[in-house]
């Protein structure tokens, strides 16, 4: 009989994508609905989730554990935010207003706005200021419901600020309930001092690269016009590779431009955006086993094409949902607005983009023990204030938790 320290009892359903891994395919919309549920926690991990009943009988009569009261409730995995942006200090407000009277992100790009001018701000911020600004950031994914996020570096571009960076989103990470895993985003753009992308790389990869290497999880690179280009990517990915680090790109999100087979060949663990994807590219990544993350509020804020989703799950793709969280191309840090949007823009169903945002999105991240209500895995819940778990992502805007719990800690 297992020691309980908390129990979430009397839902009215428990929710989990099914089976173990990433899911494709028919198997990506298929939920284990346990109705009704309790929700059994020791150790930080689940350990009984089933039938009131059941989950009773199999604990310690007497023992002395926290409850939460499910009833008119349900229980879903703790969200898992695999591609944002949370290391930036300042805003894009007066470029977002230029973008509403016209101009496009590329042109400012282009004109050294954009990506460039949040890069200048974060240069300029003490290693203090920017924790606090990931710390920000983590604080308000985590009013939506995301208790894992991704956090990419990107915004230094220089040796100082990248690896600035890096140290502040593990420290920020350290002292917040989400969990966080940095990403190394050497190659977001070329800074103005370099005369080009082939010179930018050579120097990413000499001098700051092996010390990102121990502050990073993965390495991630823009692989677009105006930024690098497939021979770029590939010595900028095939060096992160050789150090050890996952590989993640942004790909198709203004033009294709041979990216998924680039990925493909350095064995990614994801291609992300693929708003301009082909269906070409789209049936050679979903044969693939890298994974194709989605970005719809990104399309939305950037008013891009939709990226081919059904085309991606109906051939199989391992098919994860993100925010994109940044200043410029998505200042949106919720995920059931993702789910929204998902559902209502890209033709998944509720329970394809909820294992979407939580078990495929673990993939992506190398993570094993997340992204599931299953006895072992980590207990990562949250309890939703509905009586139908569908709300999280039909309720526009209206995420209403009545509990989070992180690793088997009740979240105030
Ligand atoms: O994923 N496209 C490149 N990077 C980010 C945008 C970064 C920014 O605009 O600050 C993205 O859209
Ligand atoms: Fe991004």
């Amino acid at each position: 009989m297992a020691e309980v320290s908390l129990l979430i009892h009397d839902l009215g359903a428990a929710v989990s994508p099914k089976g173990w891994g990433p899911l494709r395919g028919r198997d990506l919309g298929e939920l284990d609905i346990h109705a009704p549920a309790s929700v059994a926690i020791s150790g930080g991990r689940i350990t009984a989730i089933g039938r009131p009943e059941e989950v009773m009988r199999e604990m310690r009569s007497g023992a002395d554990f926290e409850t939460v009261d499910g009833r008119g409730k349900v229980a879903l995995p703790g969200l898992i935010d695999c591609h944002a942006h949370a290391a930036f200090v300042g805003d894009r407000a007066a470029e977002f207003e230029l973008r509403s009277r016209g101009a496009s992100y590329e042109e400012l790009h282009a004109a050294g706005g954009g990506i460039l001018s949040t890069v200048s701000a974060t240069r300029a911020a003490s290693e203090e200021e920017l924790k606090a600004a990931v710390e920000r950031h983590l604080s308000w994914m985590l009013e939506h419901g995301t208790l894992t996020a991704e956090a990419k570096s990107g915004y230094g571009l220089d040796r100082e600020t990248e690896l600035k960076s890096l140290r502040a989103i593990r420290e920020a990470g350290g002292d917040h309930p989400v969990d966080v895993h940095p990403t190394f985003l050497g190659a977001h753009t070329v800074p103005p001092e370099f005369s080009g992308a082939a010179e930018y790389a050579e120097f990413v990869v000499r001098d700051v690269l092996p010390d990102a290497v121990p502050l990073a999880d993965a390495a991630d690179v823009f692989l677009e016009r105006g930024s690098f280009e497939v021979p770029e990517a590939r010595r900028f990915l095939g060096a992160c590779a050789d150090h050890g680090l996952a590989l993640r790109l942004h790909a198709d999100q203004f033009s294709e431009r041979g990216a998924i087979p680039l990925a493909i060949e350095l064995g990614a663990r994801s291609v992300d955006h693929l708003e301009n994807t082909g269906e070409d590219g789209a049936r050679l990544l979903a044969r693939s086993d890298v994974a194709a993350v989605l970005l719809p509020a990104c399309g939305l804020f950037l008013d891009l094409p939709l990226p081919p989703a059904r085309l991606l799950v109906e051939e199989g793709a391992i098919v994860a949902l993100a925010t994109d969280f940044n200043p410029g191309s998505s200042f949106c840090e919720s995920l059931p607005l993702i789910m929204n949007l998902a559902c209502t823009r890209l033709g998944l169903s509720p329970a394809e983009a909820l294992s979407a945002c939580t078990a495929n999105a673990a993939h992506v991240l190398a993570l094993s023990d997340v992204g599931r209500l299953a006895p072992g895995y980590r207990a990562d819940v949250l309890v939703l204030d509905a009586p139908d778990w569908r709300h999280l992502a039909y309720h526009l805007g209206g995420d209403r938790f009545a509990a989070k719990i992180k690793a088997g800690r009740l979240l105030d």
